[in-house]
């Protein structure tokens, strides 16, 4: 079987041999790149190839070709990359982790283009015009910040859809032998679209006849062609290794797709409907409130950078966000935190606390908030730290709080999608207070591809 060695042997001739990484080859002017990811060629060109297992690509001064390792050649598409050179460069900011941060009122707007018709009262995607409704179940697999995100599409879609969400860490998930079939939808979430354990456990999903949905940033990503649907997040080029407005755009399509498929499937009403796509154009300007309140953060971080330990609370919809604020926290800043569905408090972590343990309490609204500002109390009874987050005017949780960060009054749909804005800005600047690399922070890589 020839293989890369056995082609025809020249100088000025380039090979590239795909197999489990990504590479992409960039077709400039009369220049090509080989390379793992978009943004390394992007100042030359936004023409891309993007290569599959097994394929082996050629470059010469006379053009490039591909070949499939059996010899045989391969038609490839060259992609058009939809980004901007500017888009990757810092933009002013001190750090690309907050650029991004800053850019997501204009995520969610790119995200919610042409999907949400507020004069139809409908929510569109031309993704999914032969999307099914023939599912009897959904497992959402996925890693790290896009497991937070599943987590929290499992709760918008078990509530729209009325159908069961299971949802998995990829990495486990790829390594049991999961009971699938082709009533089940597997929902793979993932910025990159090339992380080795999500790719792996589709791959399992398919052999097992289950369909695939894929919710992925980066087109023509390997996830992208693996998977029987995908819908695109836009969240423009992300890279700070600490994911923020990629997981905001996932939390968007999430709940999008649940009111598309809620009200295909008649499960959600079109009071219900009218009633959430009426609250949409409000978010940008309740997040632009948010980042304007920016210094509060930083002057909170410097209040808690030196902490040691942190817990994140959270109940229903702030039990994911709890979970994210801590893998921010921890993954920039190297502070230990650990995020919690808060009415696990008793059942352990409450032994946990003393006065130099940090609580970032997530105080959500409906039937929770009570028992949340009952974890307050437990909390501060035991002479630990708290910090609430709160919907503005929440006069209880200032009266027993330490600190308290207040989001813009919203539906409890669209909570997590404000709340998330001072959890990232408050890792972001625990992080610069302790000097740490917050755009490539120590041990972690953007796109884990190997295993
Ligand atoms: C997020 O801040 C982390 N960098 C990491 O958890 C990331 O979300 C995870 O590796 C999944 O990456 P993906 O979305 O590209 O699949």
């Amino acid at each position: 079987m020839p293989c890369a060695s056995s082609l025809p042997r020249n100088p000025g001739v380039l090979y590239g041999v795909r197999q489990f990484s990504p590479l992409i080859l960039g077709i400039g002017d009369g220049e090509y790149f080989l390379a793992s990811d978009v943004p390394a060629f992007l100042e030359y060109t936004r023409k891309a190839v993007f290569l599959e297992d097994g394929e082996i690509v050629r470059v010469s001064r006379d053009g490039w070709e591909v070949f499939h390792r059996t010899g045989e050649k391969c038609s490839k598409t060259v992609f058009a990359v939809p980004w901007d050179p500017v888009s990757a460069e810092r933009g002013g900011f001190k750090h690309f982790m907050l650029k991004e941060i800053h850019e997501q009122p204009r995520v969610f707007e790119d995200t919610i283009a042409g999907r949400v018709n507020l004069a139809r009262g409908e929510v569109e995607f031309e993704e999914l015009e032969d999307f099914p409704l023939d599912f009897s179940r959904v497992v959402a697999v996925a890693c790290g910040t896009a497991c937070h995100a599943g987590m929290l599409g499992k709760l918008y879609l078990e509530d729209f859809v009325r159908l069961p969400v299971d949802v998995e860490y990829a990495s486990e998930f790829r390594y049991r032998d999961p009971l699938l079939d082709e009533k089940t939808l597997v929902l793979a979430i993932s910025q990159s679209g090339e992380t080795a354990d999500t790719l792996r456990a589709v791959e399992l999903a398919k052999q097992k006849g289950a369909r695939v949905l894929a919710v992925c940033n980066v087109l023509g990503s390997s996830l992208t062609r693996l998977a029987d649907w995908t819908v695109y997040t836009r969240a423009g080029i992300e890279i700070g290794v600490a994911s923020t407005k990629a997981f905001l755009a996932q939390m968007t399509v999430l709940l999008l797709f649940g009111l598309f498929w809620g009200r295909k499937k008649k499960t959600l009403s079109s009071r219900m409907m009218e009633s959430l796509l009426e609250e949409i154009p409000t978010i940008p300007r309740k997040m632009r409130t948010l980042l304007s309140r920016e210094e509060d953060i930083h002057a909170l971080a410097r209040e808690f950078y030196l902490f040691k330990d942190f817990l994140y609370l959270g109940r229903g919809l702030y039990y994911p966000l709890a979970l994210e604020g801590a893998l921010k926290l921890k993954e920039i800043s190297y502070i230990h935190a650990e995020g919690l569905a808060a009415g696990e408090m008793k059942h352990g972590p409450i032994a946990l606390i003393e006065p130099d343990v940090a609580s970032f309490v997530l105080v959500g609204q409906g039937e929770r908030r009570l028992k949340v500002l009952g974890n307050i109390e437990e909390i501060k009874a035991r002479r630990g730290k708290v910090i609430a987050l709160c919907n503005e005017g929440d006069g209880e949780v200032w009266e027993k709080a330490d600190y308290v960060v207040e989001i813009p009054k919203t539906l409890e749909v669209f909570s997590p999608l404000l709340a998330i804005v001072p959890l990232q800005l408050f890792a972001y600047y625990v992080a610069l207070e302790k000097g740490c690399d917050v755009d490539q922070p120590r041990n972690l890589a953007k796109s884990v591809t190997v295993e």
